[in-house]
């Protein structure tokens, strides 16, 4: 269930359901969000658990935190857990809650673009675990998700690029509307990204099927994602998507014949809307190894989301090595593309 600011009343009989609340928070979401639940007098009395920002926290060890918080405080199984915060947020403590004395009930709340209109909804929970994005991990839905546009007045730039590109996915799997998604964002937008994500991982919720054609653009996305982390890079998930969006319409056109048309839409939407990014001397090898792990594949094929036209995705695509090299290619020769940005 998704609740609006109108809707927000219904938190306190959510809460009063259960025997103790827990709040989980980042430092960023801890000073900027928190407040606008002032109102609710049942959270004020709870327990904060506020845990380290960014994805190179996204472990085991914060997991472990977690739980010595809730044993330390004698969570039991009619304990709720509010997350607050992005998607790291959002993942991490719906696993931490889902394992805890075997699941109790967690709640989301998303702060930043993407979390709203991806991450917090549809129940895929997880942490990254050698170096390998979401490997651990389980489907387990939230009770609810919380969504308040408020939060994005605090929200960097950057972050809500971020979420853009994600809005923008929806324009190629779904309905060309999304396409002409940009910042200030509309929240109509984000209203009808979050139906689509709720419709579609409500249909297939454990990802046999339709739900993978969301992960269009993330196989390179992670790659590229996974593999600047671990070399401290800064990239945000939605920049390895928009990345990661290049290579896969290049595939489509190989693949399953997309209208070169739509590829230099694209470039052109992605020129105006994200920054370039210097890929020059990225290593393909380390890259594929990435990809050989991606959850999508099977039987050691890499598979892909790639598209027939606007709206018609198609999964399980599997591609050869070589194109899949190609395609990186041609995206490092995009980021380099003096007719794109000037330089
Ligand atoms: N479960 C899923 O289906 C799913 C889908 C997409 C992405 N993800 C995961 O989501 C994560 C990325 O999420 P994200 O982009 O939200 O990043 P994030 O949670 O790391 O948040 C980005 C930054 O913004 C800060 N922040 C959050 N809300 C803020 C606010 N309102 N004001 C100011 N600062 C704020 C955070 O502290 C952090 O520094 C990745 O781990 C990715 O794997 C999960």
């Amino acid at each position: 269930m998704i609740l609006y600011k109108n809707d927000i009343s219904k938190l306190t009989d959510l809460i009063s359901a259960h025997t103790k609340t827990f709040i989980l928070l980042d430092e960023n979401t801890e000073k900027f969000c928190l407040q606008y639940f002032n109102s609710i007098e049942l959270l004020k009395s709870n327990t904060k658990i506020v845990i380290p920002s960014g994805e190179q926290h996204k472990t085991i060890e914060t997991v472990q935190y977690i739980w010595s918080k809730l044993v330390d405080n004698h969570a039991d199984r009619k304990s709720l857990l509010i997350n607050i915060g992005g998607g790291m947020v959002t993942d991490i403590g719906g696993f931490a809650a889902s394992c805890y004395q075997r699941g109790i009930d967690f709640i989301n709340v998303p702060t930043t673009l993407l979390g709203m209109i991806d991450a917090a909804v549809g129940g895929k929970t997880g942490i990254d675990f050698q170096g390998l994005k979401n490997q651990i991990g389980l489907f387990s839905q939230p009770l609810v998700v919380v969504v308040l546009f408020d939060f994005l007045n605090t929200l960097p730039q950057r972050e809500l690029l971020s979420g853009l590109a994600e809005i923008i996915k929806y324009g190629f799997i779904v309905d060309k509307y999304f396409l002409e998604a940009k910042l200030p964002i509309n929240p109509d937008f984000i209203e009808k990204a979050i139906a689509v994500k709720d419709g579609i991982t409500r249909s297939d919720t454990t990802e046999q099927g339709l739900r993978k054609i969301l992960n269009f653009g993330h196989t390179i996305g992670h790659a590229l994602e996974t593999y600047l982390i671990d070399n401290q890079k800064e990239i945000r998930h939605g920049e390895g998507v928009a990345m990661g969006m290049v290579s896969a319409l290049y595939l489509s056109e190989k693949y399953c014949g997309l209208n070169h048309e739509i590829t230099r839409f694209y470039k052109d939407l992605y020129a105006k809307n994200f920054n370039r990014f210097d890929l020059n001397g990225i290593p393909m090898d380390a890259l594929m190894e990435i990809m050989r792990h991606d959850k999508k594949n099977e039987g050691g094929d890499i598979r892909f989301v790639l598209i027939e036209d606007y709206g018609r995705p198609v999964y399980d695509v599997v591609v050869k090595s070589e194109d899949i090299v190609d395609s990186i290619n041609y995206l490092v020769d995009y980021q380099n593309d003096a007719n794109y940005w000037g330089k």
